[in-house]
Protein backbone atom coordinates (compact mmCIF):
# COMPACT_ATOMS: atom_id res chain seq x y z
CA UNK A 1 0.00 0.00 0.00
CA UNK A 2 1.35 3.30 -0.96
CA UNK A 3 0.11 6.86 0.52
CA UNK A 4 0.58 9.70 -1.98
CA UNK A 5 -0.22 12.64 -0.17
CA UNK A 6 -1.34 15.72 -2.42
CA UNK A 7 -2.22 19.23 -0.62
CA UNK A 8 -5.62 20.06 -2.30
CA UNK A 9 -7.79 18.34 -4.79
CA UNK A 10 -6.07 20.11 -7.86
CA UNK A 11 -3.08 18.19 -6.66
CA UNK A 12 -4.24 15.15 -5.96
CA UNK A 13 -6.10 15.11 -9.14
CA UNK A 14 -3.48 15.80 -11.02
CA UNK A 15 -1.31 13.26 -9.18
CA UNK A 16 -3.63 10.30 -10.21
CA UNK A 17 -3.96 11.62 -13.18
CA UNK A 18 -0.11 11.70 -13.99
CA UNK A 19 -0.62 7.78 -12.50
CA UNK A 20 -3.72 7.04 -15.01
CA UNK A 21 -1.27 8.91 -18.07
CA UNK A 22 1.82 7.08 -17.39
CA UNK A 23 -0.25 3.88 -17.45
CA UNK A 24 -1.67 4.55 -20.84
CA UNK A 25 1.79 5.72 -22.05
CA UNK A 26 3.30 2.05 -21.13
CA UNK A 27 0.42 0.44 -22.59
CA UNK A 28 -1.63 2.02 -25.01
CA UNK A 29 -4.65 -0.61 -25.38
CA UNK A 30 -4.75 -0.46 -21.31
CA UNK A 31 -8.19 -1.90 -20.17
CA UNK A 32 -8.85 1.28 -17.58
CA UNK A 33 -11.76 0.84 -14.81
CA UNK A 34 -13.60 3.95 -14.34
CA UNK A 35 -15.17 5.79 -11.49
CA UNK A 36 -18.13 8.18 -11.13
CA UNK A 37 -18.96 10.59 -8.54
CA UNK A 38 -17.85 14.12 -7.78
CA UNK A 39 -14.20 12.96 -6.98
CA UNK A 40 -12.73 12.07 -10.26
CA UNK A 41 -14.04 14.49 -12.39
CA UNK A 42 -10.62 16.98 -11.94
CA UNK A 43 -8.60 13.35 -13.15
CA UNK A 44 -10.55 13.34 -16.19
CA UNK A 45 -9.93 17.21 -16.50
CA UNK A 46 -6.55 16.93 -16.51
CA UNK A 47 -6.34 13.83 -19.06
CA UNK A 48 -8.35 15.43 -21.10
CA UNK A 49 -6.10 18.48 -21.01
CA UNK A 50 -3.22 16.40 -21.62
CA UNK A 51 -4.64 14.68 -24.71
CA UNK A 52 -5.02 18.10 -26.24
CA UNK A 53 -1.93 18.93 -25.82
CA UNK A 54 -0.97 15.62 -27.50
CA UNK A 55 0.79 14.19 -24.30
CA UNK A 56 -2.01 11.24 -24.12
CA UNK A 57 -3.87 9.26 -26.85
CA UNK A 58 -7.02 7.56 -25.95
CA UNK A 59 -7.17 5.45 -29.40
CA UNK A 60 -6.89 2.17 -28.24
CA UNK A 61 -7.35 2.23 -24.69
CA UNK A 62 -10.38 0.44 -23.14
CA UNK A 63 -12.35 1.52 -20.25
CA UNK A 64 -14.75 -0.39 -18.00
CA UNK A 65 -17.09 1.27 -15.36
CA UNK A 66 -17.69 0.15 -12.01
CA UNK A 67 -21.09 1.12 -11.67
CA UNK A 68 -24.60 2.00 -13.18
CA UNK A 69 -28.16 3.03 -11.89
CA UNK A 70 -30.49 0.55 -12.30
CA UNK A 71 -33.81 1.64 -14.25
CA UNK A 72 -32.45 4.41 -16.08
CA UNK A 73 -31.21 4.81 -20.01
CA UNK A 74 -27.95 6.10 -20.85
CA UNK A 75 -29.33 8.51 -22.34
CA UNK A 76 -30.62 10.31 -18.66
CA UNK A 77 -28.21 12.90 -17.55
CA UNK A 78 -28.34 11.26 -14.09
CA UNK A 79 -26.76 8.32 -15.74
CA UNK A 80 -23.45 6.97 -15.29
CA UNK A 81 -23.15 6.83 -19.32
CA UNK A 82 -23.75 10.36 -19.45
CA UNK A 83 -21.79 11.29 -16.84
CA UNK A 84 -18.07 9.51 -18.40
CA UNK A 85 -19.69 11.05 -21.91
CA UNK A 86 -19.83 14.53 -20.67
CA UNK A 87 -16.85 13.93 -18.20
CA UNK A 88 -14.23 12.33 -20.29
CA UNK A 89 -15.18 10.36 -23.76
CA UNK A 90 -16.70 12.99 -25.90
CA UNK A 91 -13.30 15.07 -25.08
CA UNK A 92 -11.06 12.87 -26.03
CA UNK A 93 -10.39 10.40 -29.31
CA UNK A 94 -11.80 7.22 -27.27
CA UNK A 95 -13.50 4.74 -29.64
CA UNK A 96 -17.13 5.07 -27.61
CA UNK A 97 -17.52 1.36 -28.53
CA UNK A 98 -14.52 0.44 -26.75
CA UNK A 99 -16.39 2.21 -23.49
CA UNK A 100 -18.43 -0.60 -21.48
CA UNK A 101 -21.30 -0.09 -18.42
CA UNK A 102 -23.84 -2.12 -17.06
CA UNK A 103 -26.84 -1.56 -18.90
CA UNK A 104 -29.60 0.04 -16.45
CA UNK A 105 -32.21 -1.06 -18.42
CA UNK A 106 -31.16 -4.30 -19.28
CA UNK A 107 -34.71 -6.88 -18.76
CA UNK A 108 -33.12 -9.27 -17.17
CA UNK A 109 -30.88 -8.09 -14.32
CA UNK A 110 -29.08 -11.82 -13.39
CA UNK A 111 -28.16 -11.99 -17.56
CA UNK A 112 -26.73 -8.23 -17.31
CA UNK A 113 -24.41 -8.95 -14.44
CA UNK A 114 -23.26 -12.34 -16.44
CA UNK A 115 -22.59 -10.02 -19.46
CA UNK A 116 -20.87 -7.60 -17.72
CA UNK A 117 -18.31 -10.08 -15.99
CA UNK A 118 -17.58 -11.64 -19.50
CA UNK A 119 -16.91 -8.28 -20.55
CA UNK A 120 -14.08 -7.86 -17.56
CA UNK A 121 -13.16 -11.22 -18.36
CA UNK A 122 -12.39 -10.92 -22.03
CA UNK A 123 -11.23 -7.56 -22.06
CA UNK A 124 -8.06 -9.79 -20.27
CA UNK A 125 -8.82 -8.02 -17.11
CA UNK A 126 -8.40 -4.38 -15.61
CA UNK A 127 -5.29 -2.98 -15.97
CA UNK A 128 -5.57 -0.07 -12.92
CA UNK A 129 -8.67 0.75 -11.47
CA UNK A 130 -9.65 3.89 -10.15
CA UNK A 131 -11.95 4.09 -7.31
CA UNK A 132 -13.88 6.64 -5.18
CA UNK A 133 -14.59 6.47 -1.98
CA UNK A 134 -18.05 6.98 -0.38
CA UNK A 135 -19.36 8.38 2.70
CA UNK A 136 -19.86 4.48 4.87
CA UNK A 137 -17.07 3.46 3.16
CA UNK A 138 -18.11 1.73 -0.39
CA UNK A 139 -16.60 1.47 -3.49
CA UNK A 140 -18.38 0.78 -7.04
CA UNK A 141 -21.82 0.39 -5.38
CA UNK A 142 -20.75 -2.18 -2.27
CA UNK A 143 -22.17 -1.73 0.13
CA UNK A 144 -21.60 -2.19 4.02
CA UNK A 145 -22.74 -5.87 4.46
CA UNK A 146 -22.12 -8.98 6.09
CA UNK A 147 -19.98 -10.26 3.44
CA UNK A 148 -17.86 -9.45 0.53
CA UNK A 149 -19.75 -9.87 -2.99
CA UNK A 150 -18.02 -11.28 -5.75
CA UNK A 151 -18.99 -10.50 -9.36
CA UNK A 152 -21.24 -8.10 -10.53
CA UNK A 153 -24.22 -8.00 -8.61
CA UNK A 154 -27.36 -5.82 -7.99
CA UNK A 155 -27.88 -3.66 -4.83
CA UNK A 156 -30.50 -1.67 -3.06
CA UNK A 157 -28.35 1.38 -2.07
CA UNK A 158 -28.72 2.26 1.71
CA UNK A 159 -30.26 5.40 2.59
CA UNK A 160 -27.42 7.36 3.47
CA UNK A 161 -25.91 6.66 -0.26
CA UNK A 162 -29.12 7.65 -1.65
CA UNK A 163 -28.92 10.60 0.13
CA UNK A 164 -25.42 11.41 -0.62
CA UNK A 165 -26.12 11.06 -4.09
CA UNK A 166 -29.13 12.63 -4.79
CA UNK A 167 -27.10 16.50 -4.48
CA UNK A 168 -26.44 15.27 -7.79
CA UNK A 169 -30.51 15.16 -8.70
CA UNK A 170 -32.98 18.13 -9.70
CA UNK A 171 -35.22 19.11 -7.42
CA UNK A 172 -38.33 16.66 -7.77
CA UNK A 173 -35.81 13.95 -9.88
CA UNK A 174 -36.04 10.65 -7.71
CA UNK A 175 -32.59 9.05 -6.88
CA UNK A 176 -33.17 5.53 -8.09
CA UNK A 177 -32.83 2.81 -5.56
CA UNK A 178 -30.76 0.55 -7.11
CA UNK A 179 -27.85 -0.30 -8.85
CA UNK A 180 -25.27 -2.47 -10.78
CA UNK A 181 -21.60 -2.65 -9.61
CA UNK A 182 -18.82 -4.38 -9.82
CA UNK A 183 -18.44 -6.95 -6.98
CA UNK A 184 -15.33 -6.57 -4.71
CA UNK A 185 -13.62 -9.79 -6.39
CA UNK A 186 -13.60 -7.89 -9.68
CA UNK A 187 -12.42 -5.02 -8.30
CA UNK A 188 -9.74 -7.00 -6.34
CA UNK A 189 -8.46 -8.49 -9.07
CA UNK A 190 -7.52 -5.21 -11.31
CA UNK A 191 -3.41 -5.54 -11.76
CA UNK A 192 -3.64 -2.00 -10.06
CA UNK A 193 -6.13 0.15 -7.66
CA UNK A 194 -5.57 3.59 -7.13
CA UNK A 195 -8.29 5.30 -4.30
CA UNK A 196 -8.54 8.71 -4.96
CA UNK A 197 -10.08 10.86 -1.29
CA UNK A 198 -10.40 14.41 -1.27
CA UNK A 199 -12.23 16.63 2.14
CA UNK A 200 -11.97 16.34 5.65
CA UNK A 201 -15.63 14.84 5.92
CA UNK A 202 -13.75 11.65 4.24
CA UNK A 203 -11.42 11.58 6.80
CA UNK A 204 -12.61 9.45 9.54
CA UNK A 205 -13.95 6.66 6.55
CA UNK A 206 -10.42 6.49 4.89
CA UNK A 207 -8.74 6.02 8.21
CA UNK A 208 -10.95 3.26 9.18
CA UNK A 209 -10.33 1.67 5.48
CA UNK A 210 -6.92 2.17 5.80
CA UNK A 211 -5.93 1.67 9.55
CA UNK A 212 -8.85 -0.15 10.49
CA UNK A 213 -9.47 -4.22 10.49
CA UNK A 214 -10.63 -6.00 7.14
CA UNK A 215 -14.43 -5.91 7.44
CA UNK A 216 -17.24 -6.00 4.75
CA UNK A 217 -18.86 -3.28 7.13
CA UNK A 218 -15.83 -1.33 5.45
CA UNK A 219 -16.08 -2.50 2.44
CA UNK A 220 -12.81 -0.20 1.14
CA UNK A 221 -10.84 -1.82 3.82
CA UNK A 222 -10.39 -4.84 1.42
CA UNK A 223 -7.99 -3.07 -0.56
CA UNK A 224 -5.41 -3.56 2.42
CA UNK A 225 -4.93 -7.01 0.64
CA UNK A 226 -4.46 -5.45 -3.01
CA UNK A 227 -0.61 -5.95 -4.21
CA UNK A 228 -0.35 -2.86 -5.93
CA UNK A 229 -2.73 -0.37 -3.96
CA UNK A 230 -2.29 3.24 -4.06
CA UNK A 231 -4.20 5.81 -2.21
CA UNK A 232 -3.91 9.31 -3.39
CA UNK A 233 -5.26 11.86 -0.63
CA UNK A 234 -5.66 15.29 -0.50
CA UNK A 235 -4.38 17.39 3.25
CA UNK A 236 -7.87 17.17 4.46
CA UNK A 237 -8.70 13.66 3.83
CA UNK A 238 -5.48 12.33 5.01
CA UNK A 239 -5.42 14.19 8.31
CA UNK A 240 -5.84 11.09 10.51
CA UNK A 241 -3.70 8.77 8.26
C1 LIG B 1 -21.10 6.99 -5.66
C2 LIG B 1 -20.41 6.07 -6.66
C3 LIG B 1 -19.05 5.66 -6.15
C4 LIG B 1 -18.29 6.88 -5.67
C5 LIG B 1 -18.99 7.47 -4.47
C6 LIG B 1 -18.30 8.67 -3.87
O1 LIG B 1 -21.93 6.29 -4.79
N1 LIG B 1 -21.15 4.91 -6.98
O2 LIG B 1 -18.35 4.98 -7.18
O3 LIG B 1 -16.99 6.55 -5.34
O4 LIG B 1 -20.29 7.84 -4.90
O5 LIG B 1 -18.62 9.80 -4.59
P1 LIG B 1 -17.94 11.21 -4.42
O6 LIG B 1 -16.64 11.11 -5.11
O7 LIG B 1 -18.88 12.15 -5.11
O8 LIG B 1 -17.83 11.47 -2.96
Amino acid sequence: MRIYRAADYEDMSRKAANILSAQIILKPDSVLGLATGSTPIGIYRQLIDWYHKGDLDFKEVRTVNLDEYKGISSGNQQSYHYFMKENLFRHVNIDQSNTYLPDGLAKDSEKECSRFNEVIEQLGGIDIQLLGLGHNGHIGFNEPGDSFEKGTHCVTLTQSTIEANSRLFKEGEEVPREAYTMGIQSIMMARKIVLVVSGREKAEILKSAINGPVTPLVPASILQMHSDFNIVADKEAAALL
